[in-house]
């Protein structure tokens, strides 16, 4: 998993890389333009009330931008963003310490909202309402609960599991965006401005060549840049075209639609052990060697995307695309597949 190339979750070494590359400003931010309108105007009406925005609550797959954005709205807002994660916060009192050193119109990002524990959320829910903190001081028959006032804060939320969240933190939400892959022509200019932070030498061939291969995730355009990059400075003169892209790609096995092995695996599975399903995530899971939750959230969004699967209430199906993207003969029924 660590060293798999289109990954759309974070390496170890990525981190400076991604603090480099991302976007500061709105205006510098690509794509998602419904987002960015919404988000704009959200920003300028807080801005002309001298007022913290609303809780907003981002979601979609890795790597798309969720961070990038929590950090650009308190950019814009010039104010503080603290950031933290639904799993590092384990008792009430972590969240009661975080809440009580922010500041008026701070940003609290919780990247992984959806893992926060119930007693946290417990607190959470005044903190973001009423800006009111309840906390218990004392144990058993002596216990009481104070109420403190809090500075209004911005709580920005992120999580890759929407469904996993529970109703009443999501309700407390005002602002609820969800991000998805982007289309070629964001991905075109998003592999251009990484270059040209990078100061790599690319073609417009080359730019497309990596930006269809990227999965329409701009962590892994970046990441496929930076490979290509190095690529190019080894077995060529530097320059990235069409051509080398599609060398240094190929070497990485990184295919024309941008799967790597581990998903012709999953498609393959479905296909030749399975018939083409329907079959269980589970079933499919375990023949691989996988975890579901693995396949669910990494591996099967691109394959949804792509047309590649389908979802049916019986199971995933490998849809005729996936057998023409793998060279197999979709098997000849004389009507289509009943899903
Ligand atoms: N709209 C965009 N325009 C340009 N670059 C972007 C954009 N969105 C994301 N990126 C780049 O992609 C990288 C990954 O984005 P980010 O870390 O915000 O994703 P994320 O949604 O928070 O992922 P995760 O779910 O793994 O936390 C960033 O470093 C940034 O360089
Ligand atoms: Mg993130």
């Amino acid at each position: 998993m660590a060293d798999r190339i289109v990954s759309p979750k974070t390496s170890d070494d990525e981190g400076k890389f991604e603090l480099s590359l991302r976007p500061k400003r709105l205006a510098e931010y690509i794509g998602q333009d419904k987002i960015k309108q919404n988000l704009a105007i959200l920003l300028e009406a807080a801005k002309a009330r001298g007022e913290a925005i609303d809780h907003v609550l981002l979601y979609g797959p890795p790597g798309l931008g969720k961070t990038t954005l929590a950090n650009i709205i308190a950019n814009e807002m010039s104010v503080a963003i603290k950031t933290t994660s639904g799993p590092a916060i384990e008792r009430p009192g972590d969240l009661a310490a975080i809440l009580t050193n922010l500041r008026a119109g701070d940003v609290l990002f919780i990247d992984e909202v959806h893992r926060l524990a119930r007693p946290v959320e417990e607190v959470l829910y005044p903190a973001m309402e009423d800006f009111q903190l309840d906390i218990i001081i004392g144990k058993g028959p002596s216990a009481r609960s104070i109420r403190l006032k809090m500075p209004r804060f911005t709580l920005i939320g992120a999580t890759t599991r929407y469904a996993m969240m529970s109703a009443p933190l999501r309700d407390r939400f005002g602002a609820i965006y969800r991000l998805d892959y982007y289309d070629q022509a964001a991905m075109e200019t998003i592999v251009h401005r990484s270059a040209g932070i990078l100061n790599v030498p690319i073609d417009e061939s080359g730019v497309k060549e990596i930006a269809t291969r990227a999965r329409g995730t701009p962590r892994v355009a970046n990441r496929l840049l930076r490979r290509v990059r190095d690529y190019a400075q080894v077995r060529a003169d530097g320059a990235i075209t069409a051509h080398v892209a599609q060398d240094a790609l190929k070497l990485l096995e990184v295919d024309a639609l941008g799967l790597d092995e581990i998903d012709r695996k999953v498609l393959r599975t479905i296909i030749e052990k399975f018939e083409g399903g329907p079959v269980g995530l589970e079933t499919i899971a375990a023949s691989i060697s996988e975890e579901a939750d693995t396949i669910m959230d990494v591996y099967e969004p691109y394959l949804l995307q792509l047309g590649f699967l389908d979802r049916t209430s019986r199971g995933r199906v490998a849809t005729r695309r996936a057998y023409e993207h793998l060279g197999i003969k979709y098997p000849d029924t004389g009507q289509e597949r009943l899903l």
